[in-house]
Parts: structure tokens; C-alpha cells; sequence
């Protein structure tokens, strides 16, 4: 589906909007009644308390009066004191109110924009999650969230407000007497255009020091990550060190703000000195000639305090404004960019009859420069099992992620059982192929969830069934709290071989028709590693199967092997045939020694190089 901006995105994602205005529409779609419900409540907020100095001025005006009727005091200025009680129970009834609709809206509200950009997110391509760091895209979700509200917030809650006041205030004092309401409309003109030139000014030191905040944030969070290096290697002293240099930019940058911030407070407080005063000297000019009574006297002084008391901050809310945009706007394009790979629109589901892989000409770079693969053309027949060898960087892994469509060939098709699965559903192809990557990743949840996740309905009983299959029973229940135990972020708590072993337990449960073992079993002992071979082996059963592996023992029994060179196929057999080939293969296995590969090729031995990745 493709929104106004032409981007290509996900039919299953929400349909973001690109533009920051727009963007704040789409969040704010179910929640519009209580938004304007927020509006009303505000605006009677803001206009009982402006009218509170009318009130005064009408009991400023009877105490005057008083005198000449002669009336208890109470009586005769029962109407204005019940209006200022009015006033009063008025602003706090209508200012409690809107602080309920904001608990009642706030929350949900930025529950749904998480959420939609979450939703968003999840249909991004490998590569740009490659491209991104999980933490910060996790900030950027929650900071724009919040974002869309605050600036939702300022506009209702501040901006708004501010607004009914000046407007109410300056057509009371116009019927006081024009020149007041022109004094203070004109003050007010000046003061708004002014504060909002300065804010944009300033706009630029405080977004320089956002940057310089979050960068210093990063640099916190790489020293974090990496503080048992920093042990390791005894350099916590210079770690502190490392670490201030950056501390003094924000210094630096924060105070460049703040002066700047104080000089806008000076402009403020000598606007409000002047406001002040020239209302008080004009308002009394007005008395004495006989103009203005002293109640309209009393409440246009007050009506000027009110007006300066909302001013005072108008240039930080317009900051806070800028910078909540700023936000939503960084936000969206961090996250609202082009899906790389989506569904095409007549997309049918894989259905995986007999296994077939097929290779068609496949022409893939990462970058768009340097190929790793030229022209590539492979065959794997149904059933057949087959074993991936390669120096580092020769491909291996990247030839699995074309078969997922995790990257896009630039030429070329990859069919299974005949079907281009760039026209096939990615759910119904990752449904139907598994993989035990080169570095399995685990949920930080407990064992049961990771096992069980590829089969939701498998019970508890299924779950344990494929964790004996991978040789994890044993000691899942070891743990303290077995198969409920946690294994911290990305599986951390659990040694190399356990997550391994997890991984393909996973992987067993899911019992997918197409299965791809990146190194399965390459973290695990030799005793441990043979016994889950054969169960592996048993599992597979009439499975299509591509196995990758650098210990070429774990490979050679099974029914073809591809020798893989700088994204070329240069052999292609059976172990005793490429044996007896005496070429790249046969070399490999003789240095391995029944071990594992050397870490580089002899040079002079082959065309069988690494080459730097
Ligand atoms: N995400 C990526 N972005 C850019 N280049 C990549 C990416 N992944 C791999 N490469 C490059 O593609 C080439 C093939 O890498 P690949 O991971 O397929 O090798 P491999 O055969 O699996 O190696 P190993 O045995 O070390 O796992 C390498 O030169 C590598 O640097
Ligand atoms: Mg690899």
C-alpha cells in the first residue's frame, strides 16, 4: 500500500503518514470527542479566570457606591461576590475537569501512536535493522509517542489558553476604554512576534544541544555495554575519563543554551515592567480626567498582571513546541521509511509440496557494488540433504538469507517447488522454512516461550519432547526454575552451546518442510554435537535440508555438498566423490584432519582464497 508520499509500504503495516501534521491526525483518529471535550474545558478555564478581575472591578465599583446608598455592604454587592464565587468554583471545576480528560486520553493516546509505530516497524527488512541500533529505534518509538501528545498538550493546554485570555482581556479592556485595549493589544502583538522570532532563534542552540545530549547518551550506553571489556582490559580509569571529555561538551552547549535562554528572559521581564507600568499610568490618566470609573481602573491593572503572568513563558512553551515537533519529525524519519521488501500485491501462500530449491541466475550484492553472488544457478532437488563449505565471507550465510528474502537478488529468481517467492507471502515462506542462524538470539523470556514460540499450540509436553530431541532437557531442569527460567537479554545467562541447543530445539518444534543450519552445532563438544547429529539426522527425514558447517565431519555424510568460493559454486558432489576429485574439498579435509577447517586457505594451494570481509 502506498500513502501520499509514495512510499512503499507493508499492506499488513498501518498506512503511516509522513508529514508531522498529518502523522498527529492519524494518531489522534479515535480520540477526537475528548480532544474537543479538552478544548471546551480549557476555554472555560482560561475565561473564568479572566474574568475574575470583571468581578473585582464590580465589587470595586459597589464598595465605591456603598457609601452613597447606604446599604450593608454584603447586600448590595451580593451579585458581584457570588459572580467571583462563581468565577472561582467555575476555573477550578473546568480546570479539575480537562486534568481528568488528559488521564482519560493521555495515556491510551500514546499507547495507540506506540503501538502503530511498532506495528510500522516490524515490517522492516534485515537490512535495516542492520542499519539501526535496536535501543535507539525502541527510544525513538517511546520519544515520538510521548512526543504526539506534548505537542497535542501544548497546543490545547498552553497555546490555546493563552490565546482566550489575550482575546477576552483585550476586548474587556476596549470596553473600558479604547486606548487601554489598544496599549495592551499592541503590547501583545509586539510581545508574541517577538518571543517567536526569539524561539527560532534559540531553536538552534537547543536542538544542537539535544544532539550533543544524545550523542553523549550513545557514548554512555557503548561504555555500559562494554564496561566487562573495560575490566578485562583494566582501563576503568580511562573509561571515566572518556566518558568526562564528552560530559564537558554537554557542558558547553548547555550553558550556550541557557545564556541565551537568560538573555530572552531579560526582553520578558523588562516587556512586562513596561506593560505594567505604562497600564498603570494610563489607566489612572483615564481615572482622574473622570474617564474610567475605579473598579475599571482596578481591573485593567489586573487584566495586564494576568496577561504578563500567561506571557512570562510564551517563548519556552514555544521552545518545548519546536522541540516536541522536532521529535515527532525525527521520529517519523527514523521509522517512516520505504518497507525494502513486502509482499507483492497478488502475493499467494507458499504451500511446500516436495522442497525444491532452484537458484536462477541470482545476481546479489549488499551494497550494489562489490557482488556476492554473480549469476549464480543451483538446484536442490526435493528431500536432498545438502552441506555448505566455504572459507569466511565466501557466502555460506548469505546464500540462506536470499532463500528467507531477507535481501532482495538484483537478478535473477529463487523458486521453491517452482514458485519465484518474490510472488509468494514472506509469513507463508518463513512458515515453511526454518533456520538455526550462525547466532541464534533468544527472547528474554522464559525457556518454555523461546522452545515453544515457533508452535504456540505445542503444550507443554511438545516442548519438552524437542528440548530431549536437542539435548536441552538435561539441563533446562537443572535450573533453579527449569523450563520457567528467564535467560536475560538475548539469551545471555545461557552458555554458547545451551542457546544453541535451544535454538534447534525451537527449530525441531516448528518442524517446518525446508530447514537451514547456519553452524548449528558449532558451540557444542564433540560427544554432545554427535548425539544431537543423530537426532537431527532423524528429524530431518524427508526434509530439504542446507546445512552450513566449518567442521566438515558434521557435513559429510549428508547426500551433496557445495564447495562455496567467493560466491561461486566450485564443487559440487558427494563427500567420496569430491574426495576423489582431489580439488578444493579433498584439500580441506585433509588439513582438517578430521577437525576443523584451517583459518586460511594456503595460498599457493588453490583458488580457494579468504578474502577480507
Ligand atoms: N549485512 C551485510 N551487509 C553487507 N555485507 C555483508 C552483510 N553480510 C555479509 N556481508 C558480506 O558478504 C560476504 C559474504 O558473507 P557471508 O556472511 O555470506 O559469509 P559466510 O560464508 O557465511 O562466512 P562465515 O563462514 O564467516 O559465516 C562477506 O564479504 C561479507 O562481508
Ligand atoms: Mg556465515
Amino acid at each position: 500500500m502506498a500513502n501520499s508520499s509514495n512510499l512503499q509500504q507493508a499492506a499488513e503495516a498501518p498506512a503511516l503518514p509522513t508529514g508531522i501534521f498529518q502523522f498527529i491526525l492519524f494518531c489522534t483518529a479515535g480520540f477526537w470527542g475528548w480532544l474537543v471535550l479538552m478544548l471546551v474545558f480549557e476555554t472555560g478555564q482560561a475565561a473564568g479566570s479572566i474574568l475574575v478581575p470583571y468581578a473585582v472591578k464590580a465589587i470595586m465599583d459597589g464598595v465605591a457606591n456603598t457609601s452613597a446608598t447606604g446599604m450593608p455592604i454584603l447586600e448590595s454587592l451580593a451579585t458581584p461576590l457570588l459572580l467571583l464565587a462563581g468565577l472561582n468554583l467555575a476555573e477550578i471545576l473546568f480546570s479539575r475537569a480537562s486534568g481528568a480528560v488528559l488521564v482519560a486520553t493521555g495515556p491510551r493516546l500514546r499507547r495507540s501512536t506506540a503501538n502503530a509505530l511498532f506495528a510500522y516497524l516490524q515490517y522492516h527488512s534485515p537490512r535495516y535493522f542492520g542499519n539501526h541500533f535496536a535501543g535507539a529505534l525502541a527510544h525513538r518509538i517511546s520519544e515520538t509517542a510521548i512526543s504526539v501528545n506534548h505537542t497535542l498538550w501544548s497546543i490545547l493546554c498552553d497555546f490555546w489558553p493563552i490565546l482566550v485570555t489575550f482575546a477576552v482581556s483585550i476586548f474587556l479592556l476596549f470596553g473600558v476604554h479604547s486606548d487601554l485595549g489598544l496599549l495592551v493589544g499592541g503590547w501583545v502583538l509586539v510581545y508574541i512576534s517577538i518571543s517567536y522570532v526569539l524561539a527560532t532563534r534559540c531553536q538552534r542552540y537547543a536542538q544542537e544541544y539535544a544532539a550533543v545530549r544524545s550523542h553523549v547518551n550513545g557514548k554512555m550506553v557503548d561504555a555500559v555495554t562494554n564496561i566487562l571489556n573495560a575490566k578485562l582490559f583494566a582501563r576503568l580509569g580511562f573509561e571515566r575519563e572518556y566518558l568526562d571529555g564528552y560530559l564537558q561538551q554537554e557542558v558547553k552547549s548547555g550553558q550556550r543554551t541557557f545564556w541565551y535562554m537568560e538573555r530572552v528572559r531579560w526582553f520578558q521581564f523588562i516587556a512586562a515592567a513596561l506593560l505594567k507600568l505604562g497600564t498603570v499610568y494610563h489607566a489612572l490618566t483615564l481615572w482622574d480626567s473622570g474617564t474610567i470609573s475605579v473598579g475599571e481602573f482596578t481591573m485593567s491593572v489586573g487584566l495586564a498582571l494576568l496577561i504578563i503572568n500567561d506571557a512570562r513563558n510564551l517563548t519556552r512553551r514555544f521552545l518545548e513546541f519546536f522541540e516536541y515537533v522536532g521529535n515527532v519529525a525525527n521520529g517519523l524519519e527514523t521509522i517512516v521509511q520505504s518497507h525494502e521488501i513486502i509482499d507483492s500485491p497478488h502475493a499467494l501462500p507458499l504451500k511446500v509440496t516436495h522442497g525444491r530449491v532452484e537458484f536462477n541466475h541470482v545476481t546479489f550484492s549488499y551494497d550494489g557494488d562489490k557482488p556476492v553472488f554473480k549469476g549464480l544457478n543451483v538446484v536442490i532437488e526435493p528431500g536432498q540433504r545438502v552441506g555448505l563449505v566455504g572459507f569466511s565471507g565466501s557466502g555460506k550465510s548469505t546464500f540462506a538469507g536470499l532463500i528467507l528474502r531477507n535481501f532482495q537478488p538484483q537478478q535473477g529468481q529463487i523458486l521453491i517447488d517452482g514458485m519465484d517467492i518474490q510472488h509468494v507471502t514472506l509469513d507463508s515462506l518463513h512458515e515453511q522454512i526454518s533456520l538455526i542462524p550462525q547466532d541464534p538470539s533468544l527472547f528474554h523470556r522464559s525457556l518454555k516461550a523461546n522452545i515453544g514460540y515457533g508452535r504456540p499450540d505445542a503444550g507443554e509436553e511438545g516442548v519438552v519432547a524437542a528440548a530431549s530431541l536437542a539435548h536441552a532437557d538435561e539441563f533446562i531442569r537443572a535450573m533453579p526454575e527449569g523450563y520457567d527460567s528467564l535467560v536475560g537479554e538475548r539469551g545471555v545467562k545461557l552458555s554458547g552451546g545451551q542457546r544453541q541447543r535451544i535454538a534447534i530445539a525451537r527449530v525441531l518444534l516448528k518442524d517446518a518442510p525446508i530447514l537451514i543450519l547456519d553452524e548449528a552445532t558449532s558451540s557444542l563438544d564433540s560427544v554432545t554435537e554427535k548425539t544431537i547429529q543423530e537426532n537431527l539426522d532423524r528429524a530431518m527425514g524427508k526434509k530439504t535440508v542446507i546445512a552450513i558447517a566449518h567442521r566438515l565431519s558434521t557435513i559429510a555424510h549428508l547426500d551433496r555438498i557445495l564447495v562455496f568460493d567467493q560466491g561461486r559454486i566450485v564443487e559440487d558432489g558427494t563427500h567420496e566423490e569430491l574426495l576423489l576429485r582431489n580439488g578444493v574439498y579433498s584439500r580441506m579435509w585433509a588439513m582438517q584432519a578430521g577437525g576443523f577447517l584451517p583459518e586460511e586457505a594456503e595460498p599457493a594451494a588453490s583458488g580457494v582464497r579468504e578474502y577480507a570481509d
